[in-house]
């Protein structure tokens, strides 16, 4: 077995973590280079292009000039997302509480600059998103985790706040629902729960809900539908399909929105205008998408029933998203090791926990089931051999 991929992420900087299950994808694509076939189970993206109406309409806009937008978007595209709000959350959000990213990731650094001043200690779930942890740190700010348990579904409650700030105070949280890598969903009253608490103890929340809408036990709850303090950040990635057009979006409560409007026009000037365009009828398209998110859940019933009979250790399919976090105690104690070998030996490409958990992330594997239904069935028939 090569240590690739050891060596790959051993290539620190300044405590920057990679993100591994980039490192994997690249990995895995220089062994497809090399003629090997691999079953890819590693990234969070839908293998389905954007609605054929989304393809039309850019296809229309391409002959014509495309230059910057005003900084916080299209406003088509803003109050396209008003409308979502109101039809999917009952709520009323004015167009000019929205701001058009460069996918939620762009959202972040607005989000964060918007609100803190660097130094400022913001709290993460643990597992959690790698990223967050990773452009906090960059960013200048200090990231504090809060663990959740396998026990409790993954999902965070008040309690588990209020425990944490108790030992280190914290001026921030963002938190997914549904999270990655978990799938774990707060329903209405968990929402409430999370959010109520961070009001009593004076934390900014910030929620990224870049899944909502790929739910698979009961919609998804808008942190805005009990509070218009929080700052939403969501993306046209995942539910849409549209991972490379790089276009998300924004809600902040007044106070902060001018800050955040400066930030973008002096960091990005604009999200990509094309892309506006897309989003724009990508949100009157959600049929589409709630196709591809039937075959996600047929995914996701055949990738669990098969991790669990292969001896992975999965208590629960997750809510929403489109991950299984997998424990691997009965096969290795090392999880970036144990991916690697799935990887190099067999082909079949996932993401080691500790990309998420840098404590006890050792203990699990995140697999992806937004892919084909052929690469899950390829994936679990090798590891059914390999691991017997
Ligand atoms: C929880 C979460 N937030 C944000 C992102 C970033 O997505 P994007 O920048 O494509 O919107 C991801 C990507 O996987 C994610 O899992």
């Amino acid at each position: 077995m090569t240590d690739k991929l050891t060596e790959l992420s051993n290539r620190l900087t300044d405590g920057m973590r990679p993100f591994l299950a980039m490192d994997i994808l690249k990995r895995a694509r220089e062994l497809e280079s090399m003629g090997r076939n691999i079953a890819h189970l590693e990234l969070g993206e839908p293998g389905a292009a954007p609605a054929p109406r989304v393809l039309e309409a850019v296809a229309k806009a391409l002959p014509e000039p495309q230059g910057y937008t005003n900084a916080k978007g299209l406003i088509s595209l803003r109050e396209a997302l008003s409308r979502y709000y109101a039809d999917q959350h009952h709520v009323e959000i004015d167009p000019d509480l929205i701001i058009a990213t460069m996918g939620s990731s762009s959202g972040f650094i607005l989000a964060f600059h918007a609100a803190f001043k660097p130094g400022a200690r913001i709290a993460v779930t643990r597992p959690g998103y790698p990223a967050y942890l990773n452009t906090l740190n960059g960013l200048g700010f200090n990231a504090v985790e809060i663990p959740v348990t396998a026990a409790n579904g993954w999902r965070l409650t008040g309690a588990d706040i209020e425990q944490a700030f108790w030992k280190m105070p914290f001026d921030g949280l963002l938190f997914a629902s549904p999270a990655n890598p978990t799938g774990a969903s707060l329903d209405r009253d968990g929402l409430f729960d999370v959010i109520s608490t961070c009001k009593r103890l004076g934390i900014q929340v910030i929620s990224d809900e870049i899944y909502h809408g790929l739910d698979y036990s009961g919609p998804s709850i808008s942190a805005l539908e009990l509070t218009r303090d929080a700052i939403i950040i969501n993306s046209f990635s995942k539910y849409y399909c549209m991972t490379g057009w790089r276009i998300g979006w924004m809600v902040l409560p007044e106070h902060l929105i001018r800050r955040a409007e400066i930030l973008q026009q002096n960091l990005f000037i604009s999200a990509p205008t094309l892309s506006q365009i897309a989003a724009t009828v990508a949100l009157g398209e959600r049929d589409y998408s709630e196709e591809q998110k039937a075959h996600y859940a047929e995914n996701r019933t055949l990738l669990t029933q098969g991790l669990r009979e292969i001896g992975f250790d999965l208590p629960s399919a997750g809510d929403g998203a489109f991950y299984a976090y997998a424990g691997v105690s009965r096969f290795a104690n090392d999880s970036l090791k144990f991916c690697e070998t799935l990887l190099e030996e067999i082909g079949v490409a996932a993401t080691p926990g500790v990309d998420f958990d840098r404590t006890d992330g050792n203990g699990f594997v995140r697999f992806s089931y937004a892919g084909t239904r052929n690469s899950i069935e390829e994936a679990l028939e090798r590891m059914r051999r390999f691991l017997k």
